[in-house]
């Protein structure tokens, strides 16, 4: 990878897709997205040119991945929605991945998640396992790249914690809260994410690797934090996962978006968002915190603003 080559990136406009592109152009290459918003605002002016990522349309996936030595996926659903689900998510993935390799793209570097399993009962898990088998088959070099829970200033999950604590008297914790997180920003993802393609290019090596931050916390002292830099007085109560997810969902009614998912709450609990491996993130959650409880959780994050309106 030169610093003339052509990265494209999904979802630049987003939020990992957008710090990956960030990197990129600050390393002097020439970044283009697919995105399933092409008509949103860029925020790197005509920097970055967008194309659609309509997986219907494989043939012009192709012509937009054409002339480029790197892709960067990002694409991944949260939660299965209307025909959209986990097993549609991986298809389209699939797609993506024969039209880059139809496009003759080099390198795939593919943010996944800790923890992917082809056996998980977890959809997202599962599916997550599936793309990355299917990235090994396809006979492009890659690079995949694992995050557990990202930070950042983008962030739905964290930053709607530190909403509801502050409109809330309580917060619910499901379960007894034990469960361990290692939080990693969003800024380390995407630096991990381009040093592995510089890397994956130098060495001529596919690799895997977590991506993980420097704390560890269970989730109730994740919540406690959280609290504390924003303010929050709220009494933090622990309910069984089935009743926590029954009132996330009474929430989400209340927001008009999906809050929590069961999966989301499974995962959690099953500890899939830590690593045993070492830390390779260098920003701090707590540092981060200090840094950003003023303004982290002033307004509701929506995910289907986001994806789906
Ligand atoms: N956020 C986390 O805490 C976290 C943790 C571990 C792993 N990851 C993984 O990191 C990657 C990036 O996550 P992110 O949170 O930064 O995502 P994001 O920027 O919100 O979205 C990434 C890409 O997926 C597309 N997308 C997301 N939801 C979609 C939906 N429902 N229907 C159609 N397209 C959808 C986006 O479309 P647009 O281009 O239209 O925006 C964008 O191209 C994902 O693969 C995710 O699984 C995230």
């Amino acid at each position: 990878m030169n610093n003339a080559d052509l990265n494209v990136v999904t979802g630049a406009f987003g939020y990992t897709g957008k710090y990956i592109a960030r990197k990129l152009l600050a390393n002097g290459h020439k970044v283009r997205t697919l995105t399933g918003h092409p008509e949103r605002t860029s925020p790197f002016g005509n920097q970055v040119k967008a194309y659609p990522l309509y997986f219907d349309d494989p043939d012009t996936l192709t012509l937009n991945l054409r002339g480029a030595s790197t892709l960067y996926n990002t694409y991944w659903i949260r939660f299965p929605r209307g025909p959209i689900t986990f097993d549609t998510a991986v298809e389209n993935t699939k797609t993506l991945i024969n039209a880059a390799a139809q496009a003759g793209v080099q390198r795939i570097v593919h943010i996944s998640i800790t923890n992917p399993s082809a056996s998980s009962p977890l959809g997202y898990f599962k599916g997550k396992a599936l793309v990355e088998e299917a990235i090994m088959a396809s006979g492009l070099a890659y690079s995949i790249i694992r995050p557990t829970l990202i930070f950042g200033a983008e962030d739905v999950l964290i930053n709607n914690i530190a909403w509801f604590l502050r409109k809330f008297p309580i917060f619910l914790v499901p379960g007894d809260g034990n469960y361990s997180v290692q939080p990693v920003h969003v800024k380390d993802v995407a630096e991990l994410a381009v040093g592995a393609a510089e890397r994956g290019e130098n060495t001529g090596k596919n690799t895997i690797q977590d991506c993980i931050g420097p704390e560890v916390y269970t989730y109730e002292q994740l919540i406690r934090l959280i609290a504390a830099s924003v303010g929050s007085k709220a009494k933090v109560t622990h309910l069984p996962p089935a009743l926590a997810l029954f009132f996330s969902r009474m929430a989400g009614y209340a927001v008009r978006d999906v809050v929590l998912t069961k999966a989301e709450i499974d995962g959690l609990m099953a500890g899939l968002l830590v690593s045993d491996g070492p830390p390779n993130g260098q920003a701090r959650f707590s540092r981060w915190l200090e840094e950003n409880g003023e303004t982290l959780g002033r307004s509701y994050a929506s995910e289907m603003n986001r994806h789906y309106r």
